[in-house]
């Protein structure tokens, strides 16, 4: 090889190296922003807001995105450029990884035939099953028959909280039937709850691989321009694409090529469209200590005003025992396509985001204080929002009657 030949391609590998690390580097910053005004207009650039507070948001972005927000003019402060996170094995072990997950499942179902059901909806970019525990009093008769509750988790990889505490749920109901809990009886007997805990296995297992952290959020779609991954909370149909949803494949928020472009989004849409007596849903995400009900894409609420006031009234019980604060998504700041926009616009389904704990991440510690805040939230996290779910299960046969229950 003479040597300009050599040099040439030298260049152009060092090049692509570059522009393939620009692309998926990330920015951890805070922005300041004092209203939903402003935090949709920083949600639009496509940059992920993690944390809002009353006069700055913490945002996940990459360079493209950063130059936007400074761009318009917003006041942005770095706290991280670049992320080296301690190892996923040793220190976060109780975290439960997919086949930690599925293992869990699997003895959950077979040690309790009579109550459990476990079933694969469907298959991740990847080829992982999703899977769907499904609880209910003597299951083989009365499977579909009852009025059910459904809840999500992981639908953002790096957000392993919101994997971990439907989880627990499933094995608390489980352990308290078998131990003769009255109250968990009766709600058995009446109601069928169907769990999937982890809705994003490729994106979760990408983020822990490595032994560190990958602060990831989406699945691991490939992109058509090389980036990887869809967020899968931007790509349900329900006014999909209408505002803080990326249409760039390398952005945090990349909203996918249509709606339910992705295997993920699309096994739950067919789920529920397959079970009409799914009346109320809770998706787990973390974090910032939030409920939220829609809508996410406007800042109007809903049009019926007896559902809206179920929405609000719901979510103000539950915050009761969880002390999160309860308000509409769009408060936050708009995003479409998520979740609980289409279950509602879609199905009427009464639905609920939680952003779980912690409510920030902590100055030093960064993102990675936020998303991976260790094990020892696990128990608490999930015990504080126990009976705001079991509430939502209770509910599940006609939850706009707690708005007579309530007056
Ligand atoms: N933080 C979650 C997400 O980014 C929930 C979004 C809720 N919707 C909204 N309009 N803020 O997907
Ligand atoms: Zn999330």
């Amino acid at each position: 090889m003479n040597l300009f030949k050599y040099i040439l391609i030298t260049f152009t590998a060092l090049f692509a190296v570059t522009t393939q690390s620009d692309v998926t580097q990330r920015f951890y910053l805070k922005v300041e922003a004092k209203d939903s005004f402003q935090r949709t207009l920083i949600a639009n650039t496509g940059a992920a807001i993690e944390g809002v507070d009353s006069d700055y948001v913490t945002v996940i972005a990459n360079r493209e995105e950063l130059m936007l927000i400074r761009k318009l003019n917003f006041k942005t402060t770095l706290l991280e450029t670049q992320y080296s996170l301690f190892n996923f094995p040793i220190k976060d072990d109780p975290y439960h990884n997919y086949h930690e997950v599925l293992s869990n499942l699997e003895q959950i179902a077979l040690s309790n035939p009579h109550l459990v059901r476990l079933e694969s909806i469907g298959k991740s970019v990847e080829g992982l099953d999703l899977w769907m525990l499904r609880i209910t009093e003597d299951v083989e008769s009365n499977i579909d028959t009852r009025a059910s509750a459904l809840f999500l988790g992981g639908h953002h990889a790096r957000e392993h909280l919101s994997v971990e505490v439907p989880l627990q749920l499933a094995n608390w109901l489980v352990d308290q039937y078998a131990q003769g809990n009255l109250r968990v009886k009766q709600l058995l007997s009446q109601r069928e709850v169907h769990i999937i805990p982890m809705v994003n296995p490729d994106g979760l297992e990408y983020d822990i691989k490595t032994g560190s952290y990958q602060l990831w959020r989406k699945n691991r779609a490939p992109n058509a321009n090389g980036t990887v991954g869809v967020d899968l909370n931007r790509n349900y149909s329900y006014q999909w694409g209408t505002g803080g949803a990326s249409s760039n494949p390398s952005s945090e928020t990349f909203k996918g090529p249509h709606p339910f472009s992705e295997p993920e989004t699309t096994a739950i849409k067919n789920y529920i469209e397959k079970h009409s007596l799914i009346k109320i849903l809770l998706s787990f995400h973390t974090f910032s200590e939030l409920i939220l009900y829609p809508w996410g894409h406007t800042d109007q609420p809903i049009n019926d005003n007896t559902d809206y006031q179920t929405h609000v009234k719901m979510a103000q019980h539950m915050a009761k025992w969880n002390k999160y604060k309860a308000t509409s998504a769009s408060d936050l700041y708009i995003a479409s396509g998520d979740l609980t926009d289409w279950s509602y616009g879609t199905h009427k389904i009464i639905s609920f985001t939680f952003e779980l704990d912690p409510k920030a991440g902590n100055f030093w510690g960064g993102a990675s204080s936020g998303f991976y805040p260790g094990p020892s939230l696990i128990d608490p996290v999930f015990k504080k929002n126990l009976e705001p779910s079991l509430f939502l299960i209770e509910y599940a046969d006609n939850p706009q009657r707690f708005l007579s229950v309530h007056e």
